[in-house]
């Protein structure tokens, strides 16, 4: 590991340049040094859209970092993330340490929790668009993942990507896949956790939660009244706020200002066929979670 915390600030004229990157940092050509972070300046238009949601989207960003971190549900969906993407990289078994991108690795100085299973065992790459700490405790490339791809260090070189909950951020998942088809490895594997906006699924995860709260108190008579009042006064709220997520949702209508997509059961297949041969769906019980997982042809030429 590099002693010094640097940040290597690029421009994309510089795609073609050559640039060596490991778990010791980057370097580029005519630069002297190994650097933590690789910041890739932008030359591209960025949307509007983009820029408008990811600025929405930060608090977010911010929240899902503290998650990780504390002891709440979502922070064991992290722990059991953590399970699984070590499950699925340790099936790949190469003879050289591998290398996975964390593609939206979130905003924090540590890599995320997920990656702690796996952190020391290989060649771990985190990627966002936001530059908070742009000093982290591992390798960072601080760039959007669309100019990231254009840099041709990068391609057929990547053997893992994990999308933490990032999917939905991106404007549009098909480029995105091409970008993920530039840079994997023949038989590189694509690893996601996506929260899903079925109506049944939220209704069932915010059921536990109530019923939980309901039968906290041990007297029956309270339990009762706690059970009578979810009846009359939260029912109904819950009931209108459901229907009108049906709604929005088979209208095609934005359910909040920060997603790009609200991902359904019913279209993991197309989705997710997008990153390769579909090897494993793993919905998390009683939460809105699914673990998912692809895999590229082994004989991939593009
Ligand atoms: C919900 S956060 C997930 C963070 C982390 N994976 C986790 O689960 O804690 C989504 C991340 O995707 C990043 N992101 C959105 N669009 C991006 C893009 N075009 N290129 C790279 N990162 C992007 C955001 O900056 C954000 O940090």
């Amino acid at each position: 590991m590099v002693e010094e915390k640097t940040v290597l600030t690029v421009s994309s004229s510089r795609k073609n340049d050559a640039l060596t990157w490991g778990q010791d940092g980057f370097s580029i050509q005519g630069v002297e040094g190994n650097f933590r972070t690789l910041k890739i300046e932008e030359d591209e238009a960025i949307s509007s859209d983009w820029k408008v949601k990811q600025d929405s989207s930060l608090t977010e960003y911010l929240d899902s970092y503290v998650y990780g971190q504390s002891i709440s549900p979502t922070s064991s969906i992290y722990k059991l993330f953590a399970i699984y993407v070590k499950s699925m990289v340790h099936d790949l078994n190469g003879p050289e340490q591998l290398n996975v991108l964390d593609v939206g690795c979130g905003i924090g100085k540590n890599h995320p929790s997920y990656i702690d299973l796996l952190a020391d065992k290989v060649n771990y790459l985190g990627l966002d668009a936001i530059d908070i700490h742009p000093n982290r405790d591992y390798p960072f490339i601080c760039s959007r993942i669309e100019t990231m791809s254009e840099f041709s260090s990068f391609h057929k070189k990547m053997d893992a990507f994990i999308f933490g909950t990032s999917l939905d951020h991106f404007e549009n998942y098909e480029d995105v896949s091409k970008m993920i088809n530039k840079m994997a490895t023949p038989g590189a594997i694509s690893i996601f956790w996506i929260g899903l906006h079925d109506v049944p699924l939220v209704a069932g995860e915010e059921g536990v939660r109530i019923f939980q709260r309901i039968f906290e108190d041990e007297g029956p008579l309270t339990v009762m009244g706690h059970f009578l009042k979810f009846v009359f006064l939260r029912f109904p709220r819950l009931f209108y706020a459901l229907q009108r997520r049906r709604k929005r949702l088979k209208n095609n209508t934005n359910l909040d200002e920060f997603h790009f997509n609200y991902f359904r059961v019913k279209d993991l297949p197309e989705v997710l066929s997008c990153f390769g041969e579909i090897i494993d769906i793993t919905m998390i019980p009683v939460t809105t979670s699914v673990f998912c997982t692809c895999q590229q042809p082994s004989n991939l030429t593009t």
